[in-house]
């Protein structure tokens, strides 16, 4: 028998394929596998020769995309001078995580299987497609993938003599260890934010203490949405962007969210502890610092303002004292307890933080070693760059929706890291926020006389102000945008900025005030009423258009008045017209982020 060694890998966005990992990485723990759950990108891809089984987890993201975490294993696995058969010792199987109501459902593990197949890899099972959009969650479809996988690894990698699977009812022990330092208030909290962190390029590893420089709000006071102009410092950081780039910003908890936590927990902020791998060989945790505040976990590390998941709920019910707290953990976290799960915590968006208050008796019982496993790590948040270094060297300017909600729990929701720009005040002191840039998806035209379309509704114009300041500063007038919000005397932001270019002829700008009249006037319709315009830079001019933006049906609506654009005006049929904007979208003259 074989050695009873299990890989798990995973790409993950958001969260979701890591979790899922950590849990499939536990279940392989109670059937005595040694197992290693790691990013693909964290992973030496040459070692996957030898490696016996792997279960791989892949999320799909935006339009088809593999996760940036693993990226680099996917350039690597797409080289065409990898040997036929080169994993046909490789068991493995591949989860999907995807969303249906975007196209390409689960492209990256469809994809993925496909490809390791080719190499001569045996598959166990046919791929499992976790959809988001199931009542449900993803787990309506992992839950049975995974019973059906654990069946047949135990036909292959029968338990060992003597042993059983280690029933659900056993806490495993902690991936580390926690230990006071006594000596503890001695130590300096080394956090992030410390400019005298040690130097080296802006990353998520290392990301750089940039200043705040300007913190306005651009929308009116009365307007139901608080939008933000920030702008940040990043001399002598060594940060180099182009128009289409993204900032990675690493958040930080609200300090009375961190001073609950502490309280209910009954932990002492200010001790400094150490962590120790129970396992040898268990990488430590890449960012946070050794010792450590348990004040510097709160509010840099652990999110505790996110949706807890399943797996939260299942590890605290090993904790509770309490019976009744322990049958509803146990509730929670039971496929049949799905319903609920969805009902208590996902649809009215209950934090991790309010979920514990509603088991008093449980959270006080939480032993710190647990601690990473029962909270994920704050995760950095993607905003598209509104600069250009051109106009604004060694500046890197944000337009910031200050996201908030209500849902049927009395306070309202508000996004950690919007909420937390938000409250900075840099005329009060030396602000400085972590973060460092990241290439961005859409690239405009490296000839400066192609003329370019933009079309960007609310803050999906963030990207478009960085390719007009950086086209402007080239002395290039073909920039053509179309942006779309409620009232011009609400949230019209930068109208001055925009103006000034149209009068000095850098400028074609269409504008759509939403409620600015009875009825709904948006982008689209401009781009309808300006079709021959529309028509002649994409025909005589070789235009490139571009669409950024987060409402749900704005994506639809306006590629399918650009198809009526070319039906009208350039005399192509229905499907001819959907063929070319595919076209078009292929060769990448027409490039679209959108988020929802
Ligand atoms: P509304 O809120 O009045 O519906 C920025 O958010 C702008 O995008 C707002 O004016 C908003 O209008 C508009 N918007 C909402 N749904 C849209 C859609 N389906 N297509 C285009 N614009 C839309």
């Amino acid at each position: 028998m074989g050695e009873r060694k299990l890989l798990v890998l995973f790409g993950s966005q958001t969260g979701t394929a890591e979790d899922t990992s950590e849990r499939i990485g536990r279940e392989a723990k109670r059937r005595h596998f040694q197992c290693r759950v790691v990013a693909l990108d964290d992973y030496d891809v040459a070692n996957l020769i030898n490696e016996p089984l792997v279960v791989f987890v892949c999320a799909t993201t935006g339009q088809g995309d593999p996760p940036d975490n693993m990226k680099a294993f996917w350039r690597f696995l797409f080289r065409k001078n990898l040997p036929q058969g080169s994993l046909c010792q490789l068991d493995y199987a591949v989860l999907g995580l995807g969303d249906s109501s975007y196209p390409r459902f689960n492209f990256i593990a469809k994809k993925l299987h496909k490809r390791v197949l080719q190499l001569g890899a045996n598959p166990l099972l046919p791929v499992a497609l976790g959809d988001d959009q199931h009542d449900l969650g993803p787990d309506a479809v992992v839950d049975p993938w995974l019973l059906a996988l654990w069946d047949k690894i135990l036909t292959l990698y029968p338990l060992p003599p003597g042993l059983e699977i280690i029933s659900p009812d056993v806490c495993l022990p902690p991936k580390y260890t926690l230990h006071y330092l006594d000596e503890d208030t001695l130590h300096p909290d080394p956090g992030l934010l410390q400019p005298t962190a040690p130097r080296a390029f802006p990353s998520q590893l290392h990301p750089f203490p940039a200043r705040m420089v300007f913190n306005q709000r651009v929308t009116a006071e009365s307007h139901f949405q608080d939008v933000r102009l920030i702008e940040f410092d990043v001399t002598g950081s060594g940060i180099t962007f182009c128009a289409g780039d993204v900032v990675m910003i690493q958040p930080q908890n609200c300090p009375e969210d961190v001073q609950q936590f502490c309280q209910l927990l009954r932990l002492d902020p200010q001790r400094s502890f150490v962590l120790k791998p129970t396992e040898p060989g268990t990488p430590l945790p890449a960012l946070l610092p050794q010792p450590c505040t348990i004040q510097h976990l709160l509010t840099h590390y652990l999110d505790i303002s996110c949706v807890p998941r399943r797996s939260f709920f299942h590890l605290l019910s090993y904790f509770s004292p309490n019976e009744l707290e322990r049958e509803k953990l146990q509730e929670f976290s039971s496929a049949q307890g799905q319903e609920e799960l969805y009902s208590y915590c996902n649809r009215p968006r209950r934090t991790t933080l309010e979920v514990l208050w509603d088991f008093p008796h449980t959270t006080s019982a939480i032993p710190p070693h647990y601690l990473l496993e029962l909270i994920p790590r704050i995760r950095p948040r993607a905003f598209s760059i509104a600069s250009s270094m051109l106009a604004h060297p060694d500046r890197i300017q944000i337009l910031v929706a200050v996201v908030q909600y209500r849902t049927r729990l009395s306070k309202p929701r508000r996004g950690l890291c919007s909420t937390w720009l938000a409250s900075l005040n840099p005329e009060q002191g030396d602000v400085r926020v972590p973060l460092w840039v990241k290439k961005g998806g859409m690239r405009f035209p490296a000839d400066p006389d192609t003329p370019v379309i933009m079309i960007g509704p609310g803050t999906g114009v963030a990207p478009f102000r960085a390719a007009i300041q950086e086209r402007v500063a080239q002395g290039q007038r073909g920039n053509c945008l179309f942006f779309g919000c409620r009232q011009k005397s609400k949230d019209f932001y930068c109208q001055a900025e925009w103006e000034e270019l149209v009068t000095r002829g850098f400028l074609t700008l269409f504008t759509a005030f939403s409620r600015d009249q009875e009825e709904k006037v948006y982008v689209q319709h401009r781009i309808l009423e300006n079709r021959r315009l529309v028509w002649e830079l994409l025909s005589a001019g070789n235009a490139h258009i571009y669409l950024a933006g987060n409402a749900k049906q704005m994506p639809g609506a306006v590629s399918e008045a650009l198809q009526a654009v070319l039906q009208l005006e350039g005399g192509l049929s229905p499907s001819e017209a959907e063929q070319h904007l595919a076209a078009l979208e292929r060769s990448q003259r027409f490039q679209s982020e959108t988020w929802s």
